[in-house]
């Protein structure tokens, strides 16, 4: 039989109403627009206000247009992979939740936890489902309502994240189209610089942790900083020069939107051009798990059938990867 690949076949996006603009937070913490503009790229971002709703209903949001475009029925859906550090709950699963509400009773799935390197994640374990010929239609989601986690008066993370979301579709072919190649990474020695210290089994929720504020993210953002501007750029020099591929042959970078600098530092040590990077920061800052997907659904009018992207990221954890997609349509 030849060689299945796992084509994306679709994509779609969510990023809720309410815009959150630097000028909103010079007005919650002392922190100022020339700041957020030049140390990190992000002018606005958006907060899911909806006060019933969650990362589900983001992801549904995002999966329903992209079914409805291709005319496919929820019912034939194998399995859903939900990236997210954010789920509605600790547990069940949110994929489980999001099957639900999009009506896809014959799919199973269950969520990543790899911060902002869970989409890329998510997307490689996808592959293999496709790739192994078990499953013909699989939903990669990359959502996260980081809103709900951070501390808005803490200025040295309530200025970068947002909220919002985005999924793909993976379908099989024997084409040369698809993930075509992923190194992915992950330090756990890392995990003091960038974390949510209270929720779990190590520090339950109590009054002490909640007074700590401890449910709220904790980033030293100097030290993920240094990891991520090293290792995103290595990991992503690494996929394209493995795959035989020079800076003329890449067609697009789709880097994870932290920072402005980190991305920018990938694509000098991939000698690649400008006009080449996609970048969405300054509208969404950083959604976590959700900059990959948004990235393919504001640019997809961009790419043509045979393009070679090189989707790169770098998150808590650590974690950290880049993958190679061959662009089928
Ligand atoms: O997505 C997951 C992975 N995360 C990342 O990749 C994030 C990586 N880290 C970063 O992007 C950057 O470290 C930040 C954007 C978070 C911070 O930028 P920085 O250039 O590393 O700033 P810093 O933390 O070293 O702070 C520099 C100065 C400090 O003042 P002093 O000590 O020099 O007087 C801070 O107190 O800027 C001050 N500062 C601020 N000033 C205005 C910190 N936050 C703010 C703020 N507004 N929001």
């Amino acid at each position: 039989m030849d060689k299945l690949n796992a084509a994306i076949t679709a994509v779609g996006g969510y990023v809720p109403e309410t815009v959150l603009t630097n000028a909103d937070l010079e007005k919650m913490v002392d922190t100022n627009d020339e700041w957020i503009r030049t140390r990190t790229g992000i002018v606005e971002r958006r907060i899911l206000k909806e006060e019933d709703k969650a990362s589900s209903d983001m992801a549904v949001r995002a999966i329903l247009p992209m079914l409805e475009s291709k005319q496919i029925d929820p019912l034939d859906i194998d399995l859903i992979i939900c990236a997210t550090i954010t789920g509605d709950y600790v547990f069940p699963a949110t994929a489980n939740i999001i099957a639900d509400k999009i009506g896809a009773k014959n799919a199973w799935g269950y969520d990543v936890a790899a911060a902002c390197s869970g989409f890329l994640y998510a997307l490689q374990t996808g592959a293999k489902f496709i790739e192994s010929g078990t499953h013909k239609k699989v939903i990669v989601v990359g959502v996260d309502k980081m809103s709900a986690i951070i501390d808005y008066t803490d200025r040295n993370t309530c200025i970068i994240f947002g909220d919002g979301g985005g999924c793909v579709l993976l379908e099989p072919t024997t084409e040369p189209f698809g993930i075509m190649d992923a190194k992915l990474h992950s330090d756990g020695s890392g995990r003091e610089f960038l974390v949510q210290p209270a929720g779990g089994s190590l520090n339950p929720p109590s009054h002490e942790t909640i007074d700590a504020r401890q449910h709220y993210v904790y980033q030293e953002g100097k030290t993920v900083f240094k990891f991520a501007v090293t290792n995103m750029a290595e990991v992503s020099y690494d996929v394209m020069t493995r795959n035989g591929l020079s800076s003329e042959d890449v067609d697009w970078l789709v880097p994870h939107q932290a920072n402005l600098r980190i991305i920018d530092a990938t694509a000098s040590r991939m000698g690649l051009d400008a006009s080449k990077v996609l970048i969405n920061i300054q509208k969404y800052g950083n959604t976590t798990a959700g900059t990959l997907p948004l990235l393919l659904w504001d640019f997809e009018s961009k790419f043509k059938k045979g393009d070679n992207l090189i989707l790169s990221t770098f998150g808590g954890g650590f974690t950290w990867g880049a993958a190679y997609v061959k662009w089928a349509y």
